[in-house]
């Protein structure tokens, strides 16, 4: 894909006040601090477009970014971060929930990150299984892979493959290892469903 423009469009913090503008969805999925914004940013080759932090459960909103003025990139709020009251993180789990249901039309692609450090969590299997059920197959991206040493990033490939089949791929938003891959498959998924000429 050829990134001719990206841009910051909003932060949604109620599914109701997602854009209107025509395009498909790609979304973004993972644990808080899991390196999505990060992700983001390295594939729109553009460092300072998504706000990253080092303090988890930054991203309580739905950041939509968009992309060739033809399609979207959706970075949703981290799930399964534990030190915020019940009551936000319902708000805001409920939100990705809200976000995927209304979109579903819309939604063509998806990655769903975790970290190649630690096992898959509970809550990536059962994020796994819900898209599953939504009909959606993410890219799996085993991000962070700069920080493990080569037998540990096939150890770590391994281990997610284990827990969420699919075809992981390891991935790094500081190196940008596995950037190429990921686009392939969003291309793919992509491809026919914007109306911008792409070659
Ligand atoms: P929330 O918005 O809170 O859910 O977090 P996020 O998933 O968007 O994570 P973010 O991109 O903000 O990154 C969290 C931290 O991890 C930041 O300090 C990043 O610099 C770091 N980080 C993200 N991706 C990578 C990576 O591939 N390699 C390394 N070494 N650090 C990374
Ligand atoms: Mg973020």
């Amino acid at each position: 894909m050829k990134i001719v423009s990206a841009r910051f469009d909003r932060s949604v913090f109620r599914a109701e006040d997602e854009p209107k503008d025509p395009g498909p969805d790609v979304v973004f999925l993972g644990r808080s601090n899991v390196g999505k914004s990060s992700l983001i940013n390295r594939l729109l080759s553009s460092r300072g477009l998504a706000r990253t932090s080092n303090t988890p459960g930054r991203t309580q909103s739905a950041n939509f970014y968009r992309v060739n003025e033809a399609f979207w990139f959706v970075d949703l709020p981290g799930y399964g971060f534990a030190k915020v009251p019940v009551t936000v993180r319902r708000t805001w789990e409920g939100m990705i929930e809200g976000i995927l249901q209304r979109r579903r039309e819309r939604i063509v692609g998806g990655v769903l990150l975790v970290d190649a450090r630690h096992a898959p969590s509970e809550l990536d299997r059962s994020m796994r299984e819900w898209l599953r059920e939504f009909g959606l197959d993410p890219v799996i991206a085993v991000t962070k892979a700069d920080k493990l040493s080569g037998n540990g990033r096939a150890e770590a490939r391994r281990a997610v493959l284990e827990a969420l089949g699919g075809e992981p791929i390891l991935a790094s938003a500081a190196t940008g290892l596995g950037v190429k891959e990921i686009w392939a498959r969003l291309d793919l998924a992509l491809r026919g469903r914007t109306w911008t000429s792409e070659s």
